[in-house]
Formats: structure tokens, sequence, C-alpha cells
């Protein structure tokens, strides 16, 4: 499973890149505003850090000014993925780009029938947000193994990105149920590598190495 972080946070991005821990970034409106930054500045940037995809948003709603706003964001660098929002004007703007070779992440995903559409559109990655939907209870993972389902029934090529995810069990849930990426917040990548057996071992052998008296250096 493939690795994205979603963040504009650019040092995240650096430390988690340095860790071979980063297979693309993920970014949106909220995110942007969240980082203080110039948008296009702020993914030029990423796009220096990271080869993977990097996605950025568009926030028009009609499919012209999509288009508009995904031509100047694809001029960026090579590996912009525009970001599109499940609607029709959406989707037209997702098949108009995978024509002209451009990457789509297609999001804001909340049911199976939507990721059906995204596939019919070409959409490189299709965005199932699990958080929100467990958010109103209802199971953002069931959603993740049903469109699992219906892409693999059909060979759609479009990759399942699981988004919105809020902690360390989503990302389990994802690898198990066979998801090709899952964007997270680099706090929750880093916390994957947390075990409370693993900080006991080293403090013991910590104090264990203490009293042989030796240094490595
Ligand atoms: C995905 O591309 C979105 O940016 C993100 O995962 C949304 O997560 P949230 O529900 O925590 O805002």
């Amino acid at each position: 499973m493939k690795f994205f972080a979603d963040t504009a946070d650019v040092d995240d991005i650096r430390e988690l890149q340095e860790a071979n821990l980063l297979d693309g970034v993920t970014t949106n409106p909220t995110l942007i505003g969240k980082s203080g930054r110039d948008f296009k500045e702020v993914v030029k940037e990423i796009c220096g850090i990271t080869s993977g995809p990097v996605s950025a948003e568009v926030v028009a709603s009609a499919h012209e000014d999509m288009m508009k706003e995904a031509e100047i964001l694809r001029k960026i660098a090579d590996n912009v993925c525009i970001k599109v929002p499940l609607t029709i004007d959406g989707l037209k703007t997702c098949k108009k780009l995978r024509d002209d070779g451009t990457m789509v992440n297609v999001t804001l995903c909340f049911s199976a029938n939507q990721a059906l559409l995204a596939a019919k559109a070409r959409a490189s990655f299709i965005s199932p947000f699990v958080g929100r939907l467990d958010d109103i209870s209802l199971s953002g993972m069931e959603l993740i193994a049903d469109i699992r389902l219906i892409y693999d029934n059909y060979d759609f090529d479009t990759e399942i990105l699981v988004a919105s995810v809020r902690g360390p069990m989503h990302v389990l849930d994802a690898a198990k149920i066979g998801a090709d990426v899952m964007t997270a917040p680099p706090s929750v990548i880093k916390q994957l590598s947390k075990h409370p057996l693993t900080d006991k071992g080293l403090e013991s052998f910590a104090a264990d190495w203490a009293k042989t008296g030796q240094s490595i250096i």
C-alpha cells in the first residue's frame, strides 16, 4: 500500500521523505489555509520534495471554471495531480484532464456508486473519506471493501486512495482490504512506529548497556 501524506507542511513532508515513508502528498483547501502559504508556491515546493503525485484541489464548481484552474495548477510540475469533487462537473473535468494525460484524484467520495462513476470517468485515484463516514456512524471501511470488490469485478485501473484517515486502525484495515493508497496526517504515519513493548525493550537495553560501562564510539 502506498503512503501519501495529507498535509501542506513541507517540514513534515521532508521528514517522511527521508525515512522513505512517502509515495505522494494530498492537499485540500483547508490544509492550504492552515499552512498560511500561497497555494501555488507551496504545491511547487512539495513537488520538488517528492516525485510522487501531489494532489492540488480546484475550488470552482462549474466544469469550465474547474478546467481553467486545472490548466494553471497542472503547469506547476509534472507530478501535480488535479483533485476534483465528485459531482457531474467534477467528473466531466476528470474525463477531459485524463484524455490530456493529467493525473486526477476524485475527492469527497462517500458511496460505492460514486466510486463507480469516478472509475468510469477514468480517475487516477478515488478518495473515499472513511473518517467522516465513521463520524456519522456509518462504516468507512465497509465502503472501502465495497469499492475494492466492484473495481476488481470490472478490472478498473482507478486506485483506491483511502482518505480522512484518523488513526492506525484505519491504516491497518485499509491494508487488509487491499486499498492501493492511504493518505494520512504525518502524525498518524509516525504513530504507526509506536509500540509500548518497543519502548520498554529500549529502556531495558539502555539500562543493561549502561551497566557494561562500554561505549561504541
Ligand atoms: C483527502 O485528500 C483529504 O484531504 C483528507 O483526507 C480529508 O480528511 P479529514 O476528513 O480529516 O479532513
